[in-house]
């Protein structure tokens, strides 16, 4: 797809489709509830769809349209078997929570992904859930495809997570619903909390402590009416491009703001963004809002710490701002992202490079030279929708026409991208 640069602004007010992982987990425990589940501002894109056709192949009535979803819950012991593989195709986390899922169930199941997936670790989540009893298995201990199989009793544990993964802590909270006591799990830092939010929703017995997460195996699950926020990782592709497009102004309505995912606000204002928010409400448990963005001049920034956390998925567009920013931006401790849909550390080092940024890769992130004026260049996303985004806000600022290949694997999370970029650029 051809990306045209040059002096353009973003203007006017948007809104983002709901929250992908907010998404998942929503058919997840509507799927396990008993009764009936409405979902509103629901994400339809390919990552969730992979979701929904592994339950509806375990039986699950799940009826989508457009952006609302109705889940016929089957009980926590009332999934059938799927009868073949479960394909989780792109979505890491329809792979590692739905295994918290399916050890505690009593059939066996093969979960398959793409090669992007199947070359992604599960080592992570095998060596909890087997410490919980769980009979589970992938490839050299490490790969999908993963097996599952029956198990008499789940125990238990104690759990200090030796990685900061909400997908990991998610895995175990959800195994620990079919175990025999209470669960308890230490975080190594801060990941999102949006399963001990919906748990909580559902009727779950779970809180928080000291860093400590526990958890009370309920007897039943409650159907829920839930309404999805905007999410704020889409969201994070038009903030920076308001910063960085000269004459911008944007306001994004009904986003989630939950304090584990916005750390990139904190950033950017530190970076000298103009970021406000406002009419801030809190919808199951779940904060929502508006974000004001005006355009910027930022300056660099030295980013290291367990903070990283809270921005992980948002480091490929960070690394964008970086490049317009005066002076230099050092990211450190975040080699979680050479783990995620690519080595999001390489890639974005080769692609920005191609644009003549001046970016070094470390081991753990990456150091970024600001100020950079940008030459088009012929761009590959390596099927990552997040660095297809970060790419195609960059080329906006180029001088001249990219190419960016492969841009059809945005519909992993956000198919409007485009739509709403080009309806509001001028
Ligand atoms: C997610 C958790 C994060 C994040 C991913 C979605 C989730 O992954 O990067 O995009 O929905 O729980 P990790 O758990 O691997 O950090």
């Amino acid at each position: 797809m051809e990306i045209i640069g040059g002096n353009r602004a973003l203007r006017g007010e948007i809104r983002v489709p709901g929250d992908k992982s907010i998404s998942h987990r929503s058919i997840i425990l509507g799927s396990i509830a008993e009764g009936r589940t409405e979902i509103y501002n629901f994400l339809n894109s390919e990552d969730t769809i992979a979701t929904i056709d592994c339950f509806r192949k375990m039986g699950v009535s799940i009826e989508v349209e457009d952006d609302k979803v109705v889940v016929e819950g089957r009980g926590l012991k009332g999934l059938n078997s799927p009868g073949s593989i479960l394909a989780c195709k792109n979505s890491g986390t329809t792979m590692r929570l739905m295994s918290g899922i399916l050890v505690g169930q009593d059939f066996s199941t093969t979960l398959v992904g793409d090669d992007s997936l199947n070359n992604r670790p599960m080592n992570r989540i095998i060596t909890p859930l087997r410490k919980m009893g769980g009979n589970i298995e992938g490839l050299d201990n490490e790969y999908p495809p993963l097996k599952i199989s029956p198990v008499q009793k789940l125990n238990s544990i104690y759990y200090e997570m030796p990685v900061a993964s909400a997908q990991v802590k998610s895995a175990i909270l959800l195994a620990s619903l079919f175990a025999d006591g209470k669960t308890i799990v230490k975080e190594k830092a801060l990941s999102r909390d949006h399963t001990e939010r919906m748990l909580k929703t559902f009727g779950v017995d779970i809180y928080k402590s000291n860093e400590l997460i526990y958890l009370n195996p309920p007897s039943e699950l409650r159907g829920r009416n839930l309404y999805i926020p905007g999410d704020f990782s889409s969201a994070s592709f038009f903030i920076v491009a308001a910063l960085i497009l000269e004459g911008s102004q944007i306001v994004i309505k009904d986003v989630g703001l939950n304090e584990t995912r916005i750390g990139l606000i904190d950033i950017l204002k530190k970076m000298g963004g103009n970021i406000e928010i406002s009419n801030v409400n809190t919808l199951n448990n779940e904060p929502v809002g508006d974000i004001l963005v005006k355009y910027s001049k930022l300056k660099g920034i030295d980013i290291k710490g367990d903070e990283i956390g809270t921005f992980i998925d948002e480091v490929p567009i960070l690394a964008v701002a970086s490049a317009f920013a005066e002076g230099i931006t050092a990211i450190r401790n975040a080699s979680e992202l050479k783990y995620k849909e690519s080595d999001r550390i390489k890639v974005m080092t080769n692609e920005m490079r191609k644009m003549g940024v001046a970016i070094e890769e470390l081991k753990d992130g990456m150091i970024i030279q600001g100020n950079s004026s940008l030459k088009s260049a012929k761009l590959e996303s390596h099927n990552d929708h997040r660095i297809a985004m970060a790419l195609s806000i960059a080329a906006l600022k180029a001088n001249g026409t990219s190419y960016l290949s492969n841009h059809e694997c945005i519909n992993i999370s956000f198919p409007t991208f485009f739509d709403i970029l080009l309806e509001n650029i001028v």
